[in-house]
């Protein structure tokens, strides 16, 4: 994933100190991208933040440091160097902060790294605590939801710009290419992910890779892409048919969406993601295609573009408020066609606000 440094003025030192105090840990250490950024409003591909109930620090190296010390706010920021690295900077604030638990990153914290700390560091006790991470982060704030309505906004555009181009006869990769082309144009800082361009029966392929197939009229065309702004994700797909459309395609469409609308209209703080999600599969098993929808109907978003939670059949748990997630039901026949549509939701107390601007009827290009 594609970051640009900005000065955001995030600081959430509070919020990390107050999560030591419920997890009854002494410190946490922070080693992915992301988690640093949701700390300190700053981006760097390398670098750890130790939060202790005292202090926070930012530890990156010397690619990072003039523009961290520049804009991290709260935080004290230190430099590493070939000589003094990470394992004896943060040793130092371990032992001068009498630190014995330590929280960590338990999803991305390699086995490798772990198992380097820990032997750096014999006295501290390795907690995980991914789960008290997970849950700040669940909730978005006003600020994060208005960067990723920004990035949505910039993903909408390029669509925008992407559908006068579209014809038949072109390939995927040709499709790939001026989908990125138009992300990066209109204002994206990078590409939640490789975007998905699938057309014809490699549209019943729901991460199909873009190849070299040229679109033919008759075809359902799917287009599964995000941009990232301002380091947060957006999350967009439609499925276009070109020339025209089928019976049964127009059906399958029409299927898709009245099930992305049945999610959509169950969802609000309280029910669970299992429960939007059934309400999307009983549209889709009463048209017939139960067995064709595979995946769950959403899966949570901000800062990463799948983070933990979202409306599967194993989301149990309530949804807070805040919570942000996809709306992606999809129907896909092996050797056929396949349509996914897909908006980014955000719960609120009485039901949810679609980020997503783009209408849903069916295009035919
Ligand atoms: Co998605």
């Amino acid at each position: 994933m594609t970051h640009i440094n900005r000065i955001n003025r995030i600081n959430r030192l509070p919020a990390l100190q107050k999560l030591l105090v419920d997890s009854a840990l002494d410190a946490l250490l922070l080693t992915s991208p992301e988690a640093r950024f949701y700390a300190t409003g700053f981006f760097s591909s390398a670098g750890m933040v130790l939060v202790t109930r005292q202090a926070g620090s930012l530890f990156t190296d010397t690619r990072y440091i003039e523009a961290a010390r520049n804009s991290v706010t709260g935080f004290d920021v230190e430099v590493i160097t070939f000589q003094v690295g990470y394992k004896e900077l943060v040793g130092a604030q371990l032992a001068e902060h009498g630190v014995k638990s330590l929280g960590f990153e338990r999803r991305t914290l390699t086995v490798g790294q772990y198992e380097d700390l820990r032997e750096a560091w014999p006295d501290v006790r390795f907690i995980s605590a991914q789960k008290w991470l997970d849950q700040l982060r669940y909730v978005k704030s006003q600020g994060e939801i208005d960067q990723m309505r920004a990035a949505q906004r910039i993903a909408e555009a390029a669509f925008a710009n992407l559908l006068p181009e579209i014809r038949p006869g072109l390939t995927e990769r040709q499709i790939l290419v001026a989908l990125i082309h138009h992300l990066y144009t209109a204002g994206a800082d990078g590409l939640a992910f490789d975007p998905i361009v699938a057309s014809g029966p490699n549209g019943a392929l729901p991460h199909s890779r873009a190849g070299d197939r040229p679109l033919r009229e008759g075809d359902f065309l799917t287009l599964d892409f995000g941009a990232v702004s301002q380091s947060y994700c957006s999350d967009t797909t439609r499925t276009v048919a070109l020339g025209y459309a089928t019976e049964e395609m127009r059906r399958v469409y029409d299927t898709v969406l009245r099930a992305q609308e049945a999610g959509i209209a169950v969802a609000h703080a309280g029910v669970t993601g299992a429960d939007i999600h059934n309400a999307a599969l009983a549209v889709i098993s009463e048209a017939g295609y139960g067995a064709y929808f595979g995946h769950g109907f959403g899966h949570c978003l901000g800062l990463e573009v799948h983070e933990p939670g979202g409306a599967s059949p194993s989301d149990r748990a309530p949804l807070p408020v805040g919570a942000v997630l996809s709306a992606e039901p999809g129907i896909y026949l092996p050797g056929r066609f396949g349509v996914r549509i897909e908006d980014v939701i955000v719960i609120t107390e009485t039901g949810c606000e679609n980020l997503t601007k783009l209408g849903h009827e069916l295009m035919i290009l």
